[in-house]
């Protein structure tokens, strides 16, 4: 039987950066929360394991989580519908099947199966795997043009579907996810990359960009969910200004190296550090606290492989494939 994995590519999608990630979680949990889920490369992993009990996901792009939620309750009708569209895709010669996918990403169908069907197709047809909006919300990203693209998988949905069986999604902002948090959960968060220059600024997942305001809201958060005793991992770029964001709060900082599985450039496809933060520091003292008074204070923040210095100027992360 096929393993829990993403069924979906997602720009920015945790993948690479799993090893990495599975030794930062917590021994022993309650639930499991991921506020940022896009392909969900953690969670996936995490199912695999008997871990996850129960699971509080959610996401900010409203598509995407109508899409989990059909994968979960409604598989049988949703791989027909994906069938029936690759059929009709590969069936056509090349132009046919470019004329066919922007056919599609014309589409605006109001039901769930609609809507998931749609996403699936345009994200395993579309330039890169990529997932980009206008300024008006309108997906946007170019045909991809790949020789026998696997549309439907049925096994990777069913596998998907049954780990997403216990979890409970919903499209919101990731504090109101984050706000169903008690003690002893864990809460995963991956938001849209911090730019590292100008030029890759990819972070548009959906209309309203995030910006840093957000992050600093992000950092508020995780501060709250620190003060009530929640596991918080945060993985962010390594940029100069998330690092000086986290690197007083007592917080641990780790600069991991991760490959980047979607570029503008596939030869630009190289190692780009990520930043994980963790709140493990704090919530050791807090037990320390709570048990030894003369606990020493939890340990100053540790950022290894220099994360204070000026990252690398990383390659434009916008596909630079055929134009529309
Ligand atoms: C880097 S991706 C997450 C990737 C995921 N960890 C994976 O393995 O594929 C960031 C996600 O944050 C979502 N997002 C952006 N702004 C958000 C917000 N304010 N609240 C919740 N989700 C948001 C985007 O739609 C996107 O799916």
């Amino acid at each position: 039987m096929v393993l829990p994995r993403p069924f979906l590519k997602w720009a920015g999608g945790k993948q690479q950066l799993l090893p990495a990630l599975l030794e930062a979680v917590p021994a022993a949990y309650g639930r499991y929360l991921e506020p940022f889920i896009g392909g969900g490369a953690l969670f996936f992993a995490l199912a695999q394991r008997p871990l996850v009990h129960s699971a509080v996901l959610g996401d900010a792009n409203a598509e995407l989580v109508t899409t989990y939620q059909v994968v979960r309750g409604d598989l049988g009708r949703l791989v027909r519908r994906l069938r029936r569209l690759e059929r009709a895709y590969l069936g056509n010669d090349a132009d046919g099947r470019a004329a066919f996918y922007y056919e599609m990403r014309a589409l605006s169908p109001r039901d769930p199966l609609g809507i998931a069907a749609r996403f699936i197709f345009l994200n395993k047809t579309c330039y890169n795997g990529l997932y980009r909006v206008n300024s008006r919300g309108l997906f946007n990203v170019p045909h991809g043009r790949y020789r026998a693209p696997r549309i439907v998988d049925e096994e990777v949905l069913g596998a998907a579907s049954r780990a997403l069986a216990p979890a409970e999604i919903a499209c919101r902002d990731f504090e109101a996810t984050s706000a169903e948090a008690g003690a002893g959960d864990f809460v995963y968060f991956d938001p849209p990359f911090h730019p590292l220059s100008v030029t890759s600024s990819f972070t548009q997942y959906t209309s309203a960009s995030f910006g840093w305001a957000d992050q600093e809201r992000l950092r508020a958060c995780i501060d709250g969910l620190t003060a009530r005793g929640v596991h918080v991992l945060l993985s962010d770029s390594p940029h100069p200004r998330i690092v000086e964001l986290y690197e007083d709060g007592g917080y641990e900082l780790r600069r991991v190296p991760a490959r980047r599985a979607i570029n503008s450039k596939g030869g630009g496809r190289g190692a780009i550090d990520e930043l994980l933060v963790s709140n493990a520091p704090l919530l050791e003292g807090r037990r320390g606290i709570s048990r030894r008074a003369s606990r020493p204070r939890p340990p100053r923040p540790r950022l290894d492989s220099g994360a204070g210095a000026a990252p690398a100027t990383e390659a434009p992360r916008r596909p630079s494939g055929p134009p529309r």
